[in-house]
């Protein structure tokens, strides 16, 4: 995770970061802290050690470390290898070359970027198939198509693209959470009609957000780390429902000051165990 201690809302990327008035929300950096913190915790319960990025002043997303880089899943030799992103707006630009001396710090192997002109946002729009070499990956408004067939070869992996619809979720992150090898949440109205044919294909198990909740809430930007826990902003309360009667376990936190910034709890972390 990347210490809050920079996050702001300085400028619109998304259109989460403004009010109906047009001006940018304010954040409350106290309570952004101990959202933050309750969230560390969580992971820290369920038995996965955090490790603290320091926070540059100059990047106020940086908190949102799941965009700078894609990770994983472990190659042969066992060490952690990563691609580092190519963000679409210049004001996160500086973040991929600081999270990945950070893990090049922890002996992991970045991959080769290629230095073109096409956009690609890590984990936002790249999501690991539990336990396979597969990719789920979005695009259309930040990751550019034409990046898929890049990624498919620095990690020899498949990668299914869906084309994003809806401009408030703009991350594939945003709108789907693979839960177990059979089951996914998702924001049907993020996908066009091929995009959801391929979901049905791919989960045998598709559970969607009810109502607005995806919007509204970022129900859809849960994290599942285990197949059982779902790490889920608590005002979701439909999709908690629903997830329990599945037989998962929501555990429902606040993140309302992330989702002034288009963000929460799957956007706040970097995975770096083997998926
Ligand atoms: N303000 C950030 C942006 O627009 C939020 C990023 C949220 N991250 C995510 N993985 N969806 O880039």
């Amino acid at each position: 995770m990347v210490d809050p201690a920079s996050f702001r809302v300085d400028y619109a990327i998304n259109p989460h970061m403004t009010d109906a008035a047009g001006n940018l929300h304010r954040v409350d950096p106290v309570r952004a802290a101990r959202q933050w913190d309750e969230l560390r915790k969580t992971y820290e319960g369920l038995g996965y050690p955090v490790l603290v990025l320091p926070a540059d002043p100059g990047l106020p997303d940086q908190v949102f470390v799941a965009n700078p880089v894609l990770a994983g899943p472990h190659s042969v030799t066992g060490r952690l290898q990563f691609l580092p992103s190519r963000m679409r707006h210049k004001e996160r630009a500086r973040e991929p070359a600081l999270c990945g001396e950070f893990l090049i710090g922890l002996g992991a192997e970045a991959l080769r970027s290629t230095p073109q002109d096409v956009p690609l946002e890590g984990h936002g729009d790249f999501l690991w198939f539990p336990g396979r070499r597969l990719l789920l990956a979005g695009y259309g408004f930040r990751s550019d198509a034409r990046a898929l067939p890049e990624v498919a070869e620095r990690f020899q992996a498949r990668v299914l693209g869906f084309e994003l619809r809806h401009p408030a979720l703009y991350h594939l992150d945003t709108a789907l959470v693979p839960l177990d090898p059979q089951t996914a949440l998702f924001a049907p109205e993020a996908f066009s009609p091929e995009g959801l044919q391929l979901l049905t294909a791919v989960f045998p198990r598709l559970l969607a957000v009810p109502g607005e909740e995806a919007t509204r809430f970022f129900a859809a930007n849960a994290h599942c780390p285990d197949g059982r826990h779902v790490v889920i902003e608590g005002e979701a309360a439909a999709t908690r429902g629903l997830l329990a009667k599945q037989g998962f376990y929501p555990i429902g936190l606040e993140t309302s000051e992330f989702r002034r910034s288009g963000g929460s709890v799957f956007c706040m972390k970097l995975p770096l165990w083997p998926t």
